[in-house]
């Protein structure tokens, strides 16, 4: 004990040399430390959990660990109150600057109050040395993220829209906590819809070898030669010879596949540069064919393979329906190319965490390639972190599947035009046409679409169905993109309508960093403070359940707080009667160019594009 004690004195006043401070991690520690010391006994099994505390006027966090304590000790044979208990804990609490003083209430619950002096001193590093923030599980390795994933020559439909949104917020986070990442495409570009596609191909554009074929409309493409492949049993049986000879590498076929992959990948392209994707690396389907056949002979020799009716399967562990792994007539199928591509991100690119963004509808398929990819040793979940990320379907208002007025699936690029267009109206019903210059109104108008449409996705629980709604994401009041763009633009226009520079309040900052922090004393400076510090622990949450709508919901109520001060706590004050400024209060200034940081940081994640003006 004493060794730590040492240690967590020596840590006394917080540096900050890690950037911000994960402060209910640094509690949890401290409780940790002193719960071991109280209750030796106890190893192994110590829960302890800090939370926010429920009443602001009790204390900021709150422990309350006395009670399972209790619990543990009395199946030991020990009877020990939880207020006693509670006691121990507090009499055996290392001393910490972050700590200004705990109270036992009720039962055994302990009130944890942050010091002023250790806020004061945090927010004043935010404000010198900018938001930081380091990964508290140390060293994690690097992240392979699968996400968007459309299907080449089919449409892209809200689905992978969602998975775009979501999966690039992920890797945005894993990337701003320093780790590595890797965030792969994995289109569908070797299915069996290729034979169908390219027979369609040659019979159109014979002369595709020495002419691009001009393929305006790919899905219309793609729904002639279905048409096809079911009407006439003749072309249908070419269909499926031209499988084979891609898949066996015919160069023609190869030729004729790389032609229509190209049309999808340009048409893909266009929206990822709308939403301002960039870094996801295309690596299909097909990337993984001269893997595949090694990974089924390496399942078979461990006798894992059941043939039926010439099909090869695979049971994995717990699940009902097995994984068709090559199928009668010799070709590989999605199992196949997703074992041979988990063992890819495993043993080729070293990912220590993988990460596939789905709809929830591929749960069960996730389910069984990991439970398969454990049985054949390649991972151990203690090690590798290997995770589902599964969101709900996109519903229309109406509750219904999302469907156009005519019932057609919504095209992509139709929707972030709607998006656009609904914009350019809103701000034009409040005249900003006419303060901003076109190209102001033109980066406001897409900020805030695209904004608004990620916002949207990214706020809801992923797990649970979505109503896409544009009067509703539009709403300039609530948990919107459009309400948070405005508050974000109106706190960074106060210190230039407080005509005090950005050198002046430099020099402001860093005076108070000498001294003892940025000089809080109000109860909503406070407040506001208090609700910055929190942000490590909560991208730390979302990391945890890698659900982005809890850092969604910090950001919104980040604007709540802000305002609650900036409606009392004049930043500047000035004369009733002549308007003339008489007092300008650098340090609330300063606050709100924590809170512009902050949120900076928060849009940076999510995906958002944040504008000046608007
Ligand atoms: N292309 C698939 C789809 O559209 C998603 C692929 C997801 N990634 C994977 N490794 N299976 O549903």
């Amino acid at each position: 004990a004493t060794h730590l004690q040492r240690a967590l004195d020596a840590e006394q006043t917080t540096n900050f040399n890690d950037g911000m401070v994960n402060i209910n991690q640094r509690l949890t520690e401290i409780f940790l430390h002193s719960i071991s010391a109280s209750f030796p006994g106890l190893k192994g099994k110590l829960p302890v959990s800090i939370t926010l505390n429920q009443n602001e006027k009790f204390g900021d966090y709150q422990c309350n660990s006395a009670m399972p304590i209790s619990g543990v000790l009395k199946a030991q044979g020990t009877k020990m109150a939880p207020r006693q208990i509670a006691e121990l804990i507090l009499k055996n609490l290392p001393s910490s600057d972050l700590i200004d003083s705990c109270n036992i209430a009720g039962p055994g619950f302990i009130n944890i109050r942050l010091n002023v002096s250790f806020l004061k001193r945090a927010l004043s590093d935010v404000l010198v040395h900018g938001v930081r923030t380091h990964h508290s599980k140390g060293e994690c390795g690097k992240v392979v993220i699968d996400y968007s994933s459309p299907n080449i020559a089919k449409e892209m439909h809200v689905g992978h829209l969602r998975s775009t949104i979501i999966g690039d917020c992920i890797a945005n986070l894993f990337e701003y906590f320093g780790h590595e990442v890797l965030r792969v495409n994995h289109v569908g570009d070797w299915g069996t819809q290729f034979g169908m596609l390219i027979a369609h191909l040659t019979d159109m554009f014979p002369n595709y070898k020495e002419e691009s074929p001009p393929i305006g409309d790919l899905q219309a493409f793609y729904k002639q030669s279905k048409k096809r492949f079911d009407d006439d049993p003749e072309f249908k049986k070419r269909a499926y010879s031209c499988v084979v000879k891609l898949q066996s590498g015919d160069p023609d076929f190869i030729n004729a596949w790389k032609l229509i992959c190209d049309v999808s990948r340009k048409e893909f392209q266009v929206i990822y540069d709308r939403l301002g994707i960039v870094n996801l690396i295309e690596r299909g389907e097909s990337f993984y064919h001269n893997l595949m056949p090694p990974v089924i002979a390496e399942i078979e020799k461990q006798g894992y393979v059941v043939v039926e009716d010439g099909r090869k399967l695979v049971f994995p562990e717990g699940s009902q329906f097995p994984l068709t792994i090559v199928k009668s007539d010799g070709g590989f199928t999605y199992d196949t190319s997703d074992l041979a591509c988990i063992k890819q991100r495993i043993f080729d690119e070293s990912g220590a965490n993988l990460i596939y963004v789905t709809d929830a509808g591929q749960a069960a398929h996730f389910k069984a390639i990991y439970s398969v990819a454990r049985k054949m040793g390649w991972y151990d979940p203690q090690v590798t972190r290997v995770e589902h990320v599964a969101f709900g379907v996109v519903l229309g208002e109406d509750r219904k599947k999302f469907k156009t007025r005519s019932g057609e699936t919504v095209r992509l690029a139709a929707l972030l035009d709607e998006g656009r267009k609904r914009c350019e109206e809103k701000l034009k019903e409040k005249g900003r046409d006419k303060e901003l210059t076109p190209e102001e109104f033109k980066a406001a108008q897409e900020a805030v679409a695209y904004g608004c449409i990620k916002y949207a996705d990214l706020s809801h629980n992923r797990i649970n169905d979505y109503v896409f709604s544009f009067d509703k994401m539009l709403e300039d009041r609530g948990n919107t993109a459009a309400y948070l763009l405005y508050a974000y633009t109106r706190i960074k226009s106060i210190a230039r309508v407080a005509k005090v520079s950005r050198e002046e309040l430099k020099e402001a900052a860093s005076s108070f960093y000498d001294d003892d922090g940025l000089p809080l004393e109000h109860a909503k400076e406070l407040k506001l403070a208090r609700f910055i510090t929190r942000f490590p622990e909560v991208l730390q949450r979302v990391c945890d359940d890698l659900a982005p709508h809890t850092l969604c919901d910090y950001l919104y109520e980040l604007a709540t707080v802000y305002t609650e001060f900036y409606d009392v706590c004049y930043c500047v004050e000035k004369d009733r009667k002549t308007g003339d400024v008489v007092k300008i209060h650098k340090h609330r200034l300063l606050l709100c160019d924590a809170t512009v940081a902050v949120m900076d940081q928060c849009f940076k994640i999510l995906g958002i594009k944040p504008v000046h003006k608007m």
